[in-house]
Order: structure tokens, then C-alpha cells, then sequence
């Protein structure tokens, strides 16, 4: 039988991997490919930030998923120590011992693979095929062959597939600076946003590509809006650009889930809903929403705030807080009667829109026989300097 194995750190896996494996695995008609990522030596101490062991793992499952006979091993992380590949491979061939194997490599480690422990071992005893990290590479990639194949009797072909010019380290660099899920399959770079890994701040659009599923068809007008407006607004009043636009993506995500549903979202955060009775139904999904924003997609705390808050204000609000709630009363698809006075204002005096805007919210739930949510009271209160 035909077998494969793929090695390395995947900190994290990318799509220069998947993109890899998947045409080694057709290329050569693998019928098992083996990925094993390496351990963490136990004297190197990881950045806070950094994936875990057992994240490296999840991580590359998720990669790798729906490759025909891909397989993710955990071999090197169980073991203790620095684990060597001659180890790994001493493994894998009592799987099938007369089995044909091979092992897929990089270029990078193909030109130092005499060098490691047993490398001439491991040239005589696997085939190797190796993908092209760069453009341009593959001269190089031919010339070694035939420079193994003289030295060492090695068996040892080229993977055509068109290389994915990134390095792990460069994109956990990227993703620092809200780059770089393009690289990365869309459930891996989910996974780094929930955990968050490598101190990732999110690409506006990825997350929004990730956050879409959420909601009903007929709401990503408004979320779109929202969005738009929250920017601006962030823009105006030098407020975080990113968190506002963070904060407007994922603002109203639990609004088409059932209230217990809801109410368990909350219950998970350990978020305690104050108040929260079925007339305040409506503002429900602001704390559910708040929730699982920071359980779903790892958002810092001042976005949750601001969502957490964006239906019903409250005292004393942040100037993100404030954005939110504003850009979500008067984005462009609002029609509200009074929201074009609050549009005007809200670029020359943000605290006098906000309470124009409060006092519109307030006399509209009353005039309709709502009792309102005392937080949207203390938030005019706060506004006009009362005390409460
Ligand atoms: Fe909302
Ligand atoms: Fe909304």
C-alpha cells in the first residue's frame, strides 16, 4: 500500500500545507497521508499568545479535513522530549512494514534532510516528495534529487502545485496586524479568533464572512448599515476604527435565536441579565449578543461592553458604547421619525445626539405602552448630568 506522512509545527496550519497534501496525496494516489505535528521541546517556553500543543492538533484537523485518507496523528505530541522524524518513521512502518512510504517535505527541509538524525537512513528508506514553498523553486528541487539519488540511492519526486509564498512565522506576524486569513482555511482562522491565538486582531471582512450564518437574510441590510455608520462615526470621534467596525459586525448575531437559547448563551459567559423580564425581550439579544461575541469569536472586552449595551444604553457610556448605540439607531435604513435631526447632530456633538436620540427611544416605547428599560433612563439621566 501507498502512504504518506506530513510533518512539521503547523503554528498554525495554512493553506501552503493543505494545498500541499491534497495534491501529494492525488499526485501520488496516497491511499493513507499521516500528519504528525512535532512536539514542543519542553525546555522552550511558548509566547502567551502562542498555540498549545493540543491546538497545533485541533488546528491542523481542521485544515486538513476532507482529504481522502488524511489522518492527524498525535504521536509526537504524547511523547516526552524532542521527538526525531527517524523515531516517527520507525513507527509508522510497523503500520506496513512493506508498504511503500512517503514523506512530504518542503524545500526547505528537503536541501538540510541529510543532516538530521539518521538522515541518510531516512533518504534510503522513504521516498520523498517535495513541494515548492516559493516560485521558482523547483530547479533547485530537481537538482537535489538527482544530487540524492547519486549519493544516497534516493527515490525522491516534485508535487506540482502552485506554491502559497508564506511562512508560519510571517503569518502569525500578519495576523498581529489584522492580516493574513486569506492563507489561513476559513474554520482555522475561526478557530485563532475564538482562542485568541498569536494575538490576532480581525480582518473586518473575514470575520464578517465567519459572522454572516448568524443572521436572517432581511437583517444584513441593516448590519451592513450599521457598519458603515460605526466607522464613520469611529472615525469622527477618534474612537477605535476596527473595534467599532468589530463591534457593528457582530452587534445584533443573536437576534434569530430562540430566547432560552439566548438566555443559555448568557448563562455560559456567566453574564448575569439584570432586569430581564419578557417586556425587556427585545433587549435580550444585546447580552446574548455581547456573549457570544466573546465566546464565538474572542472579542476584547470593550467590544462586548459596547454590544452588551447597544439596545439599551446606560450610565456613563464609552465613546465605543456610545458609537455602537448610535450607529445603530441611525444608520442609513433607519427611518425612525426624528433620525435625520439625530444624522445631523451626531457629527458636530455625539453626546447631544445621543440624548436627542434617547429621549426619540424613550417617548417612542412609551407612546406605544412599553415600559423601558431603566438602563436607557440612567443613560439620559447621565447624559443631561442628573444624579441618579
Ligand atoms: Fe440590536
Ligand atoms: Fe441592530
Amino acid at each position: 500500500m501507498r502512504r504518506g506522512f506530513f510533518g512539521g509545527t503547523f503554528n498554525p496550519a495554512h493553506l501552503g500545507h493543505v494545498r500541499a497534501a491534497r495534491a501529494a496525496a492525488a499526485e501520488l494516489g496516497l491511499e493513507a497521508l499521516y500528519v504528525i505535528p512535532a512536539g514542543t521541546p519542553p525546555h522552550k517556553e511558548l509566547p502567551k499568545d502562542g498555540a498549545d500543543a493540543r491546538q497545533r492538533m485541533e488546528m491542523a484537523a481542521l485544515a486538513f479535513q476532507g482529504i481522502p485518507g488524511l489522518e492527524v496523528l498525535d504521536w509526537e505530541l504524547r511523547r516526552p522530549g524532542r521527538s526525531y522524524t527517524a523515531e516517527t518513521v520507525d513507527r509508522l512502518l510497523t503500520l506496513d512494514p512493506a508498504g511503500e512510504w512517503w514523506m512530504l517535505c518542503g524545500t526547505d527541509m528537503f536541501e538540510t534532510l541529510p543532516e538530521w538524525y539518521r538522515g541518510d537512513w531516512l533518504l534510503k528508506t522513504l521516498r520523498i516528495a517535495v513541494y515548492p514553498r516559493k516560485a521558482g523553486e523547483e530547479a533547485r528541487i530537481d537538482e537535489l534529487s538527482e544530487q540524492y539519488r547519486r549519493e544516497y540511492d534516493a527515490v525522491s519526486r516534485r508535487i506540482h502545485v502552485e506554491p502559497l509564498d508564506i511562512s508560519s512565522t510571517r503569518l502569525r506576524a500578519m495576523l498581529r496586524e489584522g492580516e493574513g486569513a486569506k492563507y489561513l482555511p476559513e474554520q482555522v482562522y475561526a478557530y485563532l479568533l475564538k482562542a485568541r491565538l498569536y494575538s490576532v486582531r480581525p480582518e473586518p471582512e473575514a470575520l464578517w464572512a465567519l459572522a454572516r450564518p448568524w443572521y436572517k437574510e432581511s437583517r444584513i441590510p441593516h448590519v451592513r448599515g450599521c457598519r458603515e455608520e460605526a466607522v464613520k462615526l469611529a472615525r469622527r470621534w477618534g474612537a477605535d476604527v476596527l473595534d467599532a467596525e468589530v463591534a457593528a459586525i457582530l452587534h445584533d448575531i443573536t437576534k434569530k435565536l430562540p430566547l432560552e437559547e439566548q438566555l443559555h448563551i448568557c448563562e455560559k459567559r456567566g453574564m448575569i441579565v439584570p432586569n430581564f423580564r419578557r417586556e425587556y425581550e427585545a433587549m435580550l439579544h444585546a447580552f446574548s449578543g455581547a456573549a457570544a461575541a466573546a465566546l464565538e469569536f474572542g472579542v476584547s472586552p470593550a467590544v462586548e461592553e459596547a454590544i452588551r449595551w447597544h439596545t439599551t444604553g446606560k450610565a456613563n457610556m464609552s465613546l465605543l458604547e456610545k458609537v455602537l448605540w448610535l450607529a445603530d439607531y441611525m444608520e442609513p435604513g433607519r427611518t425612525t421619525p426624528g433620525v435625520e435631526k439625530v444624522r445631523a447632530l451626531a457629527y458636530r456633538d455625539l453626546d447631544e445626539a445621543l440624548t436627542l436620540a434617547l429621549e426619540n427611544s424613550l417617548s417612542y416605547l412609551e407612546g406605544k405602552g412599553f415600559a423601558p428599560h431603566p438602563a436607557t433612563r440612567e443613560a439620559l439621566a447621565y447624559l443631561r448630568g442628573e444624579k441618579e
